[in-house]
């Protein structure tokens, strides 16, 4: 079984001061953790404090974006290798909220996880249907082909990222997808995963959306949710802290 993963997604959320205080406790809650992941995904400025602050804990750091290009003339973009600089271990690529403002399409989100992939850094690749196509009965169409485009970029290497299937209704508004709606889709994606590299059982494919101190042990026990990616519950140590609990609950009860 693969070690869980729990990461925190801020969003644009967060202050020096305040983002001091719940490090703090999140450090202090995992230490010493059973067997599980954990790591906090910042905004960009905040990055070089949470390298300050995380040294030497069992929490990584993970950055929400990352250019597509290598570097040059791209006012406003961050590149992989100063993201490595900082000693990141993660970025997450192609979140809805992204797709969503920002126009990203299947092949920019291909090619953020390739410049992660090639400086060492984890790319945690998004997929999800919204409403409409869910209701359309096109779930698994759509995550099959935002997952397509990232294999067919990245080839080989697609068994060194981590998937988080986030179905962009259940995203910020409480409604969290049923544990066994979330799980038919992991399956799915697993599925397409073997079929595209044999060592692709090693990737954690790990759920997102209003995942919550209450529901996680539910979505934990699904056989093919590996961790969770959370947003709100992130900002909130004792929250987190709960969720990271059900992660090791995971990792105990397949051992
Ligand atoms: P919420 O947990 O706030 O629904 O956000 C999920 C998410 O988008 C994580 O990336």
């Amino acid at each position: 079984m693969n070690t869980p993963l729990i990461v925190g997604n801020w969003k644009m959320n967060g202050g020096l001061e305040t983002n001091q205080r719940l490090l703090d406790d999140v450090r202090a809650g995992c230490s010493g953790l059973g067997r599980c992941d954990v790591a906090v995904c910042a905004p960009f400025v905040y990055l070089g404090q949470l390298q300050t602050l995380l040294t030497g804990s069992s929490v990584a750091v993970g950055a929400q974006d990352v250019s597509a290009h290598e570097g040059g003339a791209y006012t406003g973009e961050v590149s992989a290798a100063m993201l490595r600089e900082f000693a990141i271990r993660y970025v997450i690529v192609g979140h809805s909220e992204r797709r969503q403002h920002h126009g990203e399409s299947d092949s920019v989100v291909a090619s953020k996880a390739r410049q992660a992939l090639a400086v060492g850094i984890t790319p945690i690749v998004c997929v999800g249907e919204t409403l409409q196509e869910r209701e359309a009965g096109r779930t698994e169409e759509v995550v099959r082909r935002q997952l397509a485009a990232v294999i067919h970029v990245n080839g080989h290497c697609i068994s060194e990222i981590v998937l988080a299937y986030e179905p962009v209704w259940a995203i910020g508004t409480g409604r969290t997808a049923a544990a066994e709606q979330a799980q038919q889709v992991h399956a799915v994606l697993r599925a397409q995963l073997r079929a595209a590299s044999a060592h692709s059982d090693r990737v954690r494919i790990v759920y997102g959306g209003s995942m919550n101190a209450t529901n996680a042990a539910g979505l934990l026990a699904q056989p093919d949710i590996d961790g969770g990616l959370i947003g709100g519950a992130s900002l909130k140590a004792a929250d987190f802290l709960a969720i990271v609990a059900a992660g090791v609950g995971r990792a105990s009860a397949l051992r």
